[in-house]
């Protein structure tokens, strides 16, 4: 019989899970929550939460099996369900980890794309590695779909093999539409130079709603309600000030990048079947409201989002005429940063992209392919300081096929790397006028003539090379040794 080293798995972690930290990240683990780490292997995660001053504790059959497993707001199974060889035991793990998740289960479990990492014979559905372990890699959606099948619930991907299951469906739903609100664009105003310290500290807030939100906080959306009504006796009077404040301009603009994330939000959450309207979460139904009188009228907006997906030559024309972003002869590339800038066609393109894989870690541009329905996430980490950045890793979402595919490029000697890196970010991003000069002083010098040359770090560098030219920082000058 093959023993398996279950616990020979845990290691010694320097800092917190991708689970966690993703879950700390997407605003999930607010202070006063407790997390109980299912399966905790060496503890380190459950250390340092308590470290951050939340209420943590954990368990594990091989490192802590004497601590109790308890009920918590969160409960952790971070790579757990990978290690257990029997299919029963690992579905019957997952259920009691989530018999104890008060609001949110959080499950991960190792990516099958890292299966070439690992050594070992086939054992069962996984690998039985030289260690004496064992590793059952999951498909992005066939995790989801093993958890959405034991636990009779919609999960949303968090993250590549990361994904949540949350106890109130109105939670998953204010998750889901906070992840497609227009924060990128929310700009701050200042407020009012003839108000007095205090009164401007006090209205603030509400200002930051409005502009955000692009309507007026409803009354119990308000917070310090005594603090306004010391300074503006009432609440209907500050909220009257706020109004009277904010440019008619920025009004406007943020009523529409609102109402168009509603739509975008509406959309998305069809997937995963639309809630009815009085299980939406109050904010979210006082922004149907707001922005579009009945919830059947903003359905019907999101609907028509929908049908234009299931047309590549609308997803195409919407890329063509993307005001943001570089246009190839297959796909339109953008940065991240500037997703929520495009047609709301297109954010729901990248949406379904994002329901199949989660935020992924790294994603510096975004290629919407125009010719069939795929979303790819590439990782140029150098994109900001180097000139002309190196790809190290992609992920891409195939949409028809609910598949998803992991390249890795850190080991090449010959990346693919960037040109013209303003084209990718919109006008406000931080140095964009630098990158356009770049191009510009190459056009001039015709290094960017031969698109064939210029795409890998070997061509560029060859290019450069024959033109006697370098680069300091992002500014072309000549070659050592040549006048
Ligand atoms: C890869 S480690 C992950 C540990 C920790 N969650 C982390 O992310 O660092 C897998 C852990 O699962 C534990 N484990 C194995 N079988 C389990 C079971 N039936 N229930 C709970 N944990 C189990 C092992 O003892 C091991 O510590």
């Amino acid at each position: 019989m093959t023993t398996v080293e279950r616990g020979r798995t845990a290691m010694m972690r320097t800092g917190l899970s991708k689970p966690l930290s993703t879950a700390l990240t997407d605003g999930l683990l607010l202070p006063g929550t407790s997390v109980f780490d299912y399966g905790c292997g060496r503890g380190g995660d459950v250390l340092r939460l308590n470290a951050l001053g939340y209420d943590a504790s954990g368990w594990d059959p091989d490192h802590a099996a004497d601590i109790p497993r308890k009920e918590a707001d969160v409960v952790n199974l971070g790579y757990v369900i990978n290690v257990i060889e029997d299919p029963h035991e690992r579905a019957s793990v997952l259920r009691s980890a989530w018999s104890l998740a008060r609001h949110i289960l959080i499950v991960a479990a190792r990516p099958d794309w890292e299966a070439r990492y690992v050594h070992g014979r086939r054992h069962g559905d996984g690998v039985l590695t030289t260690k004496g372990t064992f590793q059952k890699f999951f498909k992005q959606d066939e995790l989801r779909s093993w958890i959405d099948n034991n636990l009779g619930i919609r999960s949303i991907a968090a993250a590549p093999g990361i994904f949540y299951v949350f106890r109130e469906d109105s939670a998953s739903h204010t998750f889901l539409a906070s992840r497609v609100r227009n924060r990128r664009a929310y700009r701050r105003i200042e407020i009012g130079e003839r108000l007095l310290e205090t009164q401007r500290v006090i209205l603030q807030p509400l200002v930051d709603f409005v502009v955000e939100r692009g309507r007026l906080p409803d009354a119990a959306e308000v917070q310090n309600i005594d603090g306004i009504e010391n300074n503006f006796g009432t609440v209907k009077h500050a909220l009257a000030v706020v109004r009277h404040m904010i440019p008619n301009d920025t009004w406007t603009s943020a009523q529409e990048a609102a109402r168009r994330d509603l739509a975008v939000y509406l959309a998305l959450a069809a997937f995963g079947g639309r809630a009815k309207f009085t299980s939406l979460p109050g904010d979210i139904q006082l922004d149907v409201r707001a922005f579009y009188g009945s919830y059947r009228a903003a359905c019907d907006s999101a609907d028509q989002l929908l049908f234009s997906l299931a047309d590549q030559q609308i997803l195409n024309k919407a890329c063509s005429s993307a005001a943001v972003g570089k246009l190839t002869a297959d796909a339109l590339y953008v940065h991240i940063s500037a997703i929520n800038r495009l047609d709301p066609v297109l954010r729901v393109y990248e949406g379904c992209g994002r329901a199949l894989t989660g935020a992924v870690d790294g994603a510096t541009l975004i290629k919407l392919n125009r010719i069939e329905p795929k979303v790819s996430y590439l990782n140029y980490p150098d994109f900001d300081k180097d000139p002309h950045p190196a790809l190290i890793a992609s992920l891409r979402a195939d949409l028809r096929r609910l598949h998803v595919k992991f390249t890795d490029f850190a080991g090449s000697q010959n990346p693919p790397i960037l040109h013209r890196k303003e084209t990718f970010v919109a006008d406000d991003y931080p140095n964009r006028d630098k990158f356009a000069r770049l191009t510009l002083q190459e056009e001039r010098a015709g290094l960017l003539d031969d698109a064939r040359m210029i795409g890998t770090r070997e061509g560029w560098n060859a290019t450069l090379g024959q033109a006697g030219l370098r680069l300091a920082g992002h500014r072309v000058v000549r070659a050592k040794g040549l006048k």
